[in-house]
């Protein structure tokens, strides 16, 4: 079954976590999609982890698409969820216009950061009929990739919990938390009706989301993250295994090689004696 906002707002209603993580490419997509991954979100932290830029705001609606399309041809069933990248929600004509080209690239939804000042774009793609994520607390878009918790203070504790009703009341149908004080998190995701996603926030929130590099362990994972594998250790060393078997000539052995029959070969031999 295909997983679309009327099933992550069941899985609200009967409390039952919702699974999500970003990803990046076709693989990773298909193992997603096969270990049914409530929703697989294309994330702009795909420059950081994998294009190589210093932060969120070198990506562009180019890196998206193309991650996008990549990413598409891998899911069948999962939400597929999209980020709007630094400076492509602006304002609501070009928040519309850039949204509807990830939609006809395949986008179930767009995800886009900030607080009230978005309410007039989540706005207008909701009345467009387009699914909206809105996120709050850490935005890497505003605030740079070092992530500092919030709500911790009464006065920033009060404004998150109004700005996610806010949005809520907007039309956004999914908030993604990240970096807010567990308490906080709890009070917004029992206040909303629409799930929350968290991420670094906690244990109460309707559904969590990682970056899929953080769990797999390439690069340095943020605390909030958990790694459940080694995967820079373990490509390090197959990296390094190919190279001393190649330079030993331990590869390729005859396993890896395709072979012409013998009469082909005696013919070509006797064809390159005549030649000569
Ligand atoms: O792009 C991203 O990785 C995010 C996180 C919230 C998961 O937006």
């Amino acid at each position: 079954m295909k997983k679309d906002i009327a099933y992550l707002q069941t899985k609200k209603q009967q409390h039952q976590p919702i699974t999500v993580l970003t990803c990046y490419d076709y693989p990773t997509a298909c193992m997603q999609d096969a270990a049914e991954i409530d929703i697989v979100f294309v994330g702009d932290s795909v420059g950081t982890n994998i294009l190589g830029y210093k932060s969120e705001m070198e990506v562009t609606m180019a890196d998206m698409l193309h991650h996008l399309k990549a990413v598409r041809r891998g899911v069948t069933y999962a939400y597929l969820l999209v980020d709007m990248p630094y400076a492509s929600d602006r304002n609501t004509k070009q928040a519309v216009a850039n949204a509807n080209v990830f939609l006809d690239n395949g986008a179930d939804g767009i995800k886009l950061e900030g607080g009230t000042e978005k309410i007039p774009i989540v706005t207008a793609l909701t009345e467009q009929g387009i699914d909206v994520c809105t996120h709050i607390g850490h935005n890497p878009q505003i605030h740079g990739t070092r992530a500092s918790t919030h709500g911790k203070t009464v006065a920033k504790a009060k404004e998150l919990i109004q700005t996610a009703s806010a949005l809520e009341n907007a039309g956004a149908k999914l908030i993604v938390l990240e970096k807010i004080t567990e308490e906080i998190s709890q009070i917004i995701t029992d206040t909303l009706d629409i799930p929350t996603i968290g991420i670094g926030s906690g244990r109460y929130c309707d559904g969590q989301v990682l970056v899929i590099n953080d769990i797999l362990g390439i690069g340095t994972p943020f605390r909030h993250a958990k790694r459940y594998q080694d995967y820079s250790q373990l490509t390090l060393e197959a990296i390094c295994q190919y190279k001393q078997e190649v330079e030993n000539g331990d590869f390729p052995t005859d396993a890896n090689v395709v072979h012409i029959a013998a009469d082909k070969l005696a013919r070509i031999q006797k064809w390159l004696e005549a030649e000569r």
